[in-house]
């Protein structure tokens, strides 16, 4: 596994975003919504970062793709959702790559009439999207390649190394 963004860097990026989030969001009434299970790690390091006042929420994505990169249904579980009405949400996943999965999150936290929405992923995968919108805020633009690590996972492991690393296609 060839190391693509090690902890300083992971750690460099995500309080930069904290400070760029905190300032966008001072007064208002914030819900940091983190996306399951990928965003876990992200979740955790940037809301220690965003010095405003806050609330944490979960949401839950699952898309039943059994290899790596097969497409698949994508199934929301939205049994953790707190009450978001008239609050400013911000939406947190791991990775945006063909921007599905948080183009379904965000109108299903529509439909909660939040005052405002808006999304923040760790990395952003050049040259992949198949939707109109892109994320509000990015950690980090990666190039085309399966990356696993602080919270994102290959068959639900290696979710707990600390840097983001790339697999090998002979790894897949
Ligand atoms: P999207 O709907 O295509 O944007 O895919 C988003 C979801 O696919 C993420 O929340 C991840 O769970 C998963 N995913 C996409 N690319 C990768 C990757 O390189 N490594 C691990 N998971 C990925
Ligand atoms: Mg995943």
């Amino acid at each position: 596994m060839k190391i693509l963004l090690d902890e300083t860097q992971i750690r460099d990026g995500v309080a930069a975003l904290g400070r760029r989030i905190a300032g966008d969001y001072r007064g208002r009434p914030l819900t940091v919504l983190g996306v399951l299970t990928g965003s876990i790690i992200l979740l955790s390091d940037l809301i220690r970062r965003i010095d405003v006042p806050l609330r944490v929420g979960l949401i839950q994505a699952s898309s039943y793709r059994g290899r790596a990169v097969g497409p698949g249904a994508l199934a929301i579980d939205d049994r953790l959702l707190p009450d978001i009405a008239g609050r400013d949400v911000l939406l947190v996943d791991d990775i945006f790559d063909t921007g599905r999965t948080l183009e379904a999150l965000l109108d299903r936290v529509r439909q909660e009439r939040p005052a405002s929405v808006k999304s923040a992923v760790l990395l952003w995968k050049e040259g992949r999207s198949a939707v109109a919108s892109e994320p509000d805020y990015f950690c980090f633009k990666i190039p085309d390649v399966f990356v696993v690590g602080y919270g994102l996972d290959y068959n639900d492991e290696y979710r707990h190394l600390p840097h983001i690393a790339a697999l090998e296609e002979s790894e897949l």
